[in-house]
C-alpha cells in the first residue's frame, strides 16, 4: 500500500506533481482516477506505528486537485472501500447531478464500482472534496482533499501558496483510529472530537520560510466536529477570502474561527527573523498549541511588500430586494440538554427516547432527518431568506449546498459570501441567497454526527 512520504508530500503541496497530471480531457474514458482506498499514514510521532486510514489515493489528504477558474474537473471515482461512498465537491456551485449526495443526487457507489464526476468550476477559491455517505465515519478515517481553483494569473502575487488542511483524529493508544463510530454520546453532544490534530496529515507540520516572504495560506477545517480558533504568530497579514469567496477588501488578520468545512484564505508576510519560527496556533480551552511551524532561514527581501488589493470577485448573482424576499424560519432543536420532547421521524411523532434508540436526537422545525417535501421549493432566480434559530445547547455549522449565501445583519446590511455559517448556542442568524441553481440541495449541520442524527433538510430549485 503506498503511503505519503514527506518528499511526495511537498510535491503535492507545491502543486507540481498534481497540476501536471491534469490534462484537458475530452473523453470520459481517460479521466484521471480518484480511488477511495485503505492506506497507511504517519499521523503520530515516529515512535508510534503508522495509522491505517481511508484516503483518496490511499493518502491523507487525498491528491490536491488544482484547476483554473472555468475549467472542468473530471475524475473517475473508484470505490475500493468496504462500504458505499460518493464524492461531494464542497462549496462548488456545481451541476446538481455532480453534487455527490448519496440517495439524493446519485445512488451511493458500491464497493468495486465507479462513477464519473465531470463538472465546471465557476468560482475561483479554496474548496475541498469529501464523501457524502456515512460521512461521519468516512471523513473521520481520512477521506478528504483540497480542490483549488486558481484566479486569473497575478491576482495577488505570493512567494508560496500553501494549502493547510486541519483535522483532528481520535486515535487509540496504538495510534490507530478509534472505533465507536455512531456513539450516541458524540452524536448528542459536540460530535466526534479527536485527541490528535494534524495539518495535511502531519502531526508536526513544518515548512521553512524566509523573512518578509509573502504567503497565501489556504486553511480548510476538515474535522468532523472540531471548531478551530487560530492565530498566526510571527506573521502579519489579511484575510482575503472566506469559504472560497473573496472579501470585498482584505481584512487585517486577527484571531480566526473556523467551523467544520469552513475555509479562510490568508495573505501573510513572514515577520519572524532568522532562527525564529512563525507558527499557526490553535487555541483550546486549556491554552494554545502550534499546529504548524514555519522555521525561518534567511530573508526573502529587505522589507515587507505593499498591502494587497482584493481578489477579483466571483460571478455570484447579487441578492434581490430583501424587503420583498420570502423568509423561511428554521428552528434547530434537540441534543443533550436541549429539552426536546419529540419530533417527527419518518412521518410519525416520535418521543425523544424512541428517536435516540434510532440514532436521531436533533430536529429542524420539529422534524428529525429528511422530509419528503423540501423546506423550500424555490423558483429559479428567487432570493430566499432563511431565519435560523439555534435553540440547542451546542454550536452548529450550517452548510448549504450548491449556493453561497450572505448573512443578513439585524440592521439590514449583509455579510460576506459563505457556504457554511457557525451559529453559537442560542444564536439567531438570517441568511439570504439567490436560488439560481436548479436541483435538490441539502442544508445541514456540518458537524457530521449532528447531520447524521437529524440536522438535515433540503431545498428544491426549479
Ligand atoms: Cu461538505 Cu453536505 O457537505
Ligand atoms: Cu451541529
Amino acid at each position: 500500500m503506498p503511503h505519503l512520504t514527506r518528499r511526495q508530500f511537498s510535491g503535492v503541496l507545491l502543486g507540481g506533481v498534481v497540476a501536471s497530471a491534469l490534462p484537458r480531457l475530452s473523453r470520459a474514458a481517460s479521466a484521471p482516477r480518484l480511488v477511495a482506498q485503505e492506506g497507511m499514514a504517519r499521523l503520530a510521532p515516529p515512535d508510534y506505528p503508522e495509522t491505517v486510514i481511508w484516503g483518496y489515493g490511499g493518502t491523507v489528504p487525498g491528491p490536491e486537485i488544482r484547476v483554473r477558474q472555468g475549467q472542468r474537473v473530471m475524475r473517475d471515482f473508484m470505490n475500493q472501500l468496504p462500504q458505499p461512498s460518493t464524492v461531494h465537491w464542497h462549496g462548488i456551485r456545481i451541476d446538481n447531478a455532480m453534487d455527490g449526495v448519496a440517495g439524493m443526487t446519485q445512488p451511493a457507489v458500491a464497493s468495486g464500482e465507479n462513477f464519473l464526476y465531470d463538472f465546471a468550476v465557476p468560482d475561483a477559491g479554496t474548496y475541498w472534496y469529501h464523501p457524502h455517505n456515512r460521512t461521519w465515519e468516512q471523513m473521520a478515517r481520512g477521506l478528504y482533499g483540497a480542490l483549488i481553483v486558481e484566479e486569473p494569473e497575478g491576482a495577488i502575487p505570493v512567494d508560496h501558496d500553501e494549502v493547510l488542511l486541519l483535522d483532528d483524529w481520535r486515535l487509540a493508544e496504538d495510534a490507530q483510529i478509534a472505533g465507536g463510530f455512531g456513539a450516541l454520546h458524540d452524536w448528542a453532544h459536540g460530535g466526534r472530537l479527536g485527541n490528535w490534530v494534524t495539518v495535511n496529515g502531519d502531526g508536526a507540520f513544518s515548512r521553512p520560510v524566509k523573512t518578509n516572504a509573502r504567503m497565501r495560506l489556504r486553511l480548510v477545517n476538515t474535522a468532523n466536529a472540531r471548531i478551530f480558533t487560530l492565530e498566526a504568530q510571527g506573521f502579519k497579514g489579511w484575510v482575503v477570502a472566506l469559504d472560497g469567496m473573496p472579501l470585498d477588501a482584505p481584512e487585517p488578520l486577527e484571531r480566526l474561527t473556523l467551523a467544520p468545512a469552513q475555509r479562510a484564505d490568508l495573505v501573510v508576510d513572514v515577520l519572524a527573523d532568522e532562527g525564529e519560527e512563525a507558527l499557526l496556533v490553535s487555541f483550546e480551552r486549556d491554552g494554545g498549541f502550534a499546529v504548524a511551524g514555519f522555521p525561518v532561514t534567511g530573508r526573502a527581501r529587505p522589507a515587507r511588500l505593499a498591502a494587497p488589493g482584493p481578489l477579483p470577485p466571483n460571478p455570484v448573482p447579487e441578492l434581490g430586494d430583501l424587503t420583498i424576499a420570502r423568509s423561511v424560519p428554521l428552528v434547530m432543536e434537540g441534543g443533550a440538554m436541549g429539552g426536546l420532547q419529540s419530533a417527527m421521524l419518518n412521518g410519525q411523532d416520535t418521543p425523544i427516547r424512541e428517536m435516540a434508540a434510532k440514532g436521531k436526537v436533533w430536529a429542524f422545525n420539529g422534524m428529525a432527518d429528511m422530509s419528503d417535501t423540501p423546506l423550500i421549493a424555490a423558483e429559479r432566480g428567487e432570493t430566499i431568506r432563511i431565519r435560523m434559530t439555534n435553540d440547542t445547547a451546542w454550536p452548529h455549522g450550517m452548510h448549504l449546498h450548491g449556493h453561497h449565501f450572505r448573512e443578513v445583519m439585524p440592521d439590514g446590511t449583509t455579510g460576506p459570501l459563505r457556504d457554511t455559517l457557525l451559529m453559537d448556542r442560542g444564536a439567531v442568524a438570517e441568511i439570504a441567497f439567490v436560488a439560481d441553481n436548479p436541483g435538490k440541495w441539502l442544508l445541514h449541520c456540518h458537524m457530521l454526527e449532528h447531520s447524521a442524527a437529524g440536522m438535515m433538510t433540503w431545498l428544491s430549485v426549479t
